[in-house]
């Protein structure tokens, strides 16, 4: 693929999890070789679940920690915080005119937020995919990385974007979506994807006592009672596990289904395989002080802020607003 300029951008809602690293970041990481890459913090998104800014300011800073700790690297790509680029709430209300409702009361992640919130079903939700679309194409980015989850939110990106060019100008270019290929990254409950908002999520850059407390805490096989009995590993959360982290995940397969390890074993090898994988993570982690992520995140805000202005004058122009003074 030639090079593109990619964008992509994770909500500060929790603590970095496994779904987050093995279904995003471990992907945007690989992405900074051949792309110009845009990655940042979404905190706007974040307030349309948490309307207090200071109970995502901490968030953030452990986000962006666990950005760079697991290798984003801002020598080579924009890593910026959402609010720091207030020109994409303009563009959000700019976009929003072009917006049919009944093209964001319809996508799933508003029906299934507004089901878990239902005293909380605001604007701000509702128009929660146009201002993703607004972090976008501020920037033109072309290539989005994203899960399919996030599939429906980029039609109806695509379709707005269309619509915009279409009414005033061809401000835009068309993004599309750079599936992850990444399986479902189901959580410690074995049923629900890893979620935070679920709760039950293994950690990355935690410390070791904390990734072995939620790893021993994951329900395996429900058909096998005893230890004696074989496993079933292909329906077992555990052993999916096996897959992102063991060269040999099939000697571990078969020595289950051969009740050859019981599940409480496979998951004490399973805990300290992966504290030992991201031990280079902690480390990293553990080493960039305040200072350093702030100056990042100001450094990088500055330049996509640079980028978004320019698109901004564009845009005013396109819409017939007067030029920024
Ligand atoms: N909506 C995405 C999520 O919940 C996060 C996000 C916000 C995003 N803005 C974006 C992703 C822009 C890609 C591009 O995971």
């Amino acid at each position: 693929m030639d090079r593109i300029r990619v964008l992509s951008g994770i909500r500060p809602t929790g603590r970095f999890h496994l779904g987050n690293y093995l279904g995003a970041a471990k992907n945007w990481v690989a992405l900074q070789e051949e792309h110009e890459c845009f990655f940042f913090v979404a905190d706007y998104h974040a307030l349309t679940t948490e309307p207090d800014g200071h109970k995502v300011e901490d968030k953030v800073f452990d986000l962006t920690s666990d950005l760079l700790a697991v290798g984003i690297d801002p020598r080579r790509s924009v890593v910026y915080q959402q609010s720091k680029v207030p020109e994409v709430a303009e563009l959000t209300l700019l976009l929003s005119m072009v917006t049919p409702l009944s093209w964001v009361m319809r996508t799933p992640a508003f029906k299934e937020k507004a089901k878990q919130h239902p005293d909380n079903v605001n604007l701000g939700l509702v128009s929660y995919p146009v201002l993703q679309g607004a972090d976008i194409v501020i920037v033109k980015g072309m290539g989005v990385p994203v899960g399919k989850d996030q599939l429906a939110h980029l039609e109806l990106i695509r379709e707005v974007v269309r619509r915009f060019n279409r009414t005033y100008a061809p401000v835009f270019p068309e993004p599309r979506a750079l599936l992850t290929e990444e399986p479902l990254i189901k959580g410690t409950d074995g049923k629900m994807r890893m979620s935070k908002s679920v709760g039950n999520i293994v950690g990355v850059t935690d410390e070791p006592e904390v990734l072995r407390k939620q790893i021993l805490s994951m329900v395996t096989d429900v058909k096998r009672v005893y230890k004696t009995q074989p496993g079933h590993p292909r329906t077992c959360n555990v052993c999916a596990f096996y897959k992102f982290f063991f060269d040999d995940w099939q000697h571990y397969w078969d020595l289950c289904r051969k009740a050859q390890i019981g599940c409480h074993d496979k998951k004490k090898l399973l805990a300290e395989r992966i504290i030992e994988t991201f031990r280079p993570f902690r480390e990293a982690r553990a080493e960039l002080t305040p200072e350093v992520v702030t100056r990042i995140l100001d450094e990088g805000s500055e330049k996509a802020r640079i980028v978004a202005r320019q698109t901004m004058v564009e845009v005013r122009q396109a819409v017939g607003l007067p030029a920024y003074s």
